[in-house]
Formats: structure tokens, sequence, C-alpha cells
């Protein structure tokens, strides 16, 4: 898992003005909340004080959770803006100045495409990998399903690894894939991976043999009558958790499908899943568009829930990969140069210090560039990719 990328938290149709919501991101906890303008705000959960859960648990839903734009903590009252400063601590006196030392880490956050995304890193703007584009969006050619939440039992590199992989259609998905393979003529096609359009991943094109798209009401069977067609489909990866599928089932018609992952923890991810497509346009096709779609990843998530190990393993050669995997090996390159970076969270070392049960955490904050003062240690980071290499032997 990597910091210095943005994340979706939430969708903005769960972020009420009134509660914040606990949501963990790369085995941490974040409280997200609405200000006083209603702009969507982010930081660390853990309350300076004693360590109290800030978007946790109230003893009586009347009790305020947001007061003047702060979030207030549930255990002694302190109240946090959203830039993380303590504004009041009751003990005190409310009213009566905070040590400056009391702030936790605040995340830039911004709200696009019906989701909350925040910056979970300490990088300045001008250097910050972009926020994914939905190119399509608001373009009266196009229509946007609503954002589907999917939560997987597994970790993101595996999810996004699946997503570029042209060869298990035709196994994991049989319903959409090619049902009957022909063992004399089929392999799967020649197909370029060249770098992405949006520039921070690989992408990869190709088409392949699929049976025609009339599928029984429940979107579980394919019609034995249905005519093979070639559909010509692809997907970028954008960033280490974020990929962007193309199906084109026939010239002029597409479905453009933005599958934002949140790395939960090492065995599970969220996925933000937004569906743009520019054909059957009208509402009423929006429900069984998503009956389909979830049908499809339901069927990913029964495979990949057994994969051994959890995280794709390095070096590559505890795997055999064939030319059908140059995607995937491609993906792995670039998490390399994220890893030569040093941003990649140094997973055991984690595990093992938060099982002491004496340190708490944060994933490091842009402010913490600018001043000092701290009172949370930054998760632990490898410094680059052989430091990982070395720690796994
Ligand atoms: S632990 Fe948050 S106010 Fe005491
Ligand atoms: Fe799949």
């Amino acid at each position: 898992m990597y910091i210095n990328f943005w994340y979706p938290m939430v969708r903005s149709e769960d972020l009420s003005a009134e509660k914040p919501e606990k949501v963990k991101v790369l085995g941490l906890n974040f409280a997200v909340f609405r200000d006083k303008e209603g702009i969507a705000r982010t930081i660390s959960d853990t309350c300076t004080h004693r360590g109290g859960s800030l978007a946790g648990a109230w003893q009586l839903p009347t009790q305020p959770r947001i007061v003047d734009g702060c979030i207030v903590c549930p255990y002694h009252g302190w109240e946090f803006g959203g830039d993380g400063e303590c504004k009041n601590i009751p003990s005190i006196g409310y009213g009566t100045k905070p040590p400056a030392r009391a702030k936790v880490d605040s995340y830039p956050t911004v709200e696009k495409y019906g989701i909350v995304f925040a910056f979970l890193g300490d990088l300045p703007e001008n250097e910050r990998p972009p926020l994914i584009e939905v190119k399509e969006w608001g373009d009266p050619k196009w229509r946007a399903n609503s954002v589907l939440v999917l939560d997987v039992p597994f970790h993101f590199e595996r999810s996004i690894e699946n997503g570029i992989d042209p060869a298990h259609n035709e196994f994991v998905h049989p319903t959409h894939g090619h049902s009957a393979i022909n063992r004399e003529t089929y392999k799967v096609r020649e197909h370029d991976v060249i770098e992405g359009d949006q520039k921070l991943g690989i992408m990869f094109k190709h088409r392949y043999a699929a049976p025609g798209l009339q599928h029984n009401e429940t979107y579980k069977s394919v019609s034995a009558n249905a005519p093979a067609q070639d559909i010509y489909a692809g997907t970028e990866t954008y960033g280490p958790a974020a990929m962007i599928t193309t199906i084109e089932p026939t010239a002029g018609m597409a479905f453009r499908q933005y599958f934002i992952e949140q790395p939960v923890d090492e065995t599970r991810t969220r996925i933000f899943f937004v569906n743009m497509r520019n054909f059957m346009l009208d509402a009423k096709n929006d429900g069984p568009i998503h009956a389909r779609n979830k049908v499809i990843a339901q069927q990913d998530i029964e495979t990949l829930s057994g994969v051994y190990p959890v995280r794709t393993p390095i070096p590559n050669t505890r795997e055999v990969h064939m030319p059908a995997d140059k995607a995937v090996v491609g993906y792995r390159e670039w998490l390399a140069k994220w890893d030569d970076k040093g941003w990649r969270i140094d997973w055991n070392q984690f595990r093992e210090r938060n099982a002491k049960g004496e340190t708490a955490f944060a994933i490091p904050s842009p402010g913490r560039r600018t001043s000092g003062n701290w009172v949370l240690e930054t998760v632990p980071l490898f410094k680059n990719r052989k430091a990982r290499e070395d720690a796994t032997k």
C-alpha cells in the first residue's frame, strides 16, 4: 500500500452534514466530515489527547458530533477543525487556546464524481500525482450510473491485476467471456502494452471473441443461440489502485468503467465503481446494468478469494508468466517506481508494531513538511524496492 496518492474515502451521498464517517484506508482510520460550509474534510481519526476515535461511537444520537464546523471527540469533547487544529478543550474552558501540539494530521480533500477523495500523503500540491480524471463526466452523450461500492476480500494489487488480465474472461466470466472455448483454435490474441493516456500506469487494448449479449433476465447465463462476436476491450491502470476499462461491444458503443479502489488493509479492498456509457442512455437501464456488473464482479470475487499469497509476490520469478501476463508485469514495474520513491508502507513492520499495542500511527500529511511537534508517529515506509526485497527474504 502506498502513501502519496488520492484515494476514495466515501460516496458523497453517504456523508451527511451532521455525522462524521470513520473510514479505514491503508490500514489506518480517518474521520471524514463536512465543515460549516458543507465542504468535505479528512483528518486522522486518532485524538491526540488519549487516543479517542474522533469519528467513533457516541452515547446518544442527540449529542452533536460536529460543532461550528469542528468534529467533537466523543471521549472528552476536544474539538478539531478540518485543518487538523484543536480549537477547544472543554477541560480548560471553551475559548481557552489549546496547545498547538494538540493538532492532528489533516489531508487535502476534494469531492468529485459523487465521491469524496483524500490525498493520503505529505507531498506539497505541485508534486502530487493528480486525481484520476473521469473524462466523460458531465458530457451529455454519456450517462453515469450512481457509484457502486463493492467490498472485496483481497488485496488491491490482486484486484488491479485481475482487471488487466486478458486471459481470465473465458474462465471466470463464462456468461460474458467465451463460454465454449474451441481447444483447436483458442489463444489470447496479440496485444501491445503501452503507457496509459493519463500517464500514471500501463494500458492495453485487445479484441476477443465473446458470445453475443443475449443474456437471460438475471444475467446468470447466456443464450446458447447468441452469435459469437468480437469485442474490443482494454484497460488502463492509474496509480497503484485505480483502473479504467473500456468495452466496445460494437463500433460507436462503449462502456468506460472506472474502478477506483480503496485499499482498506492487507486483505480487504473497497472498490468505488463509476460506470459510464454512451448508449442505452435512459435511466431505466441503470438497474439492469448495475445487476449485470454485480454478477460479473461476484465471479471475480469468488475466484480471487482463493489466491495465495495475498499480495503480488516479489520477485516476479515466484510466479510463471506468459505473454498474456505482460500487462500485469507492466503494472508491477510501475509499483517498483513507487517503491523507489519510498512511498510503500512496510506492512510487516506496521503490523508487528500495531500488535505490540503501544503506538498509534498516522499517514504523514502535508502539514508535516511545514511544521514540527507532531504527536503521532508516521507509518513505517520502505526506503526503496531493494529494501522491500531484502525484507521479504
Ligand atoms: S481522547 Fe479525545 S478528547 Fe480525550
Ligand atoms: Fe473479471
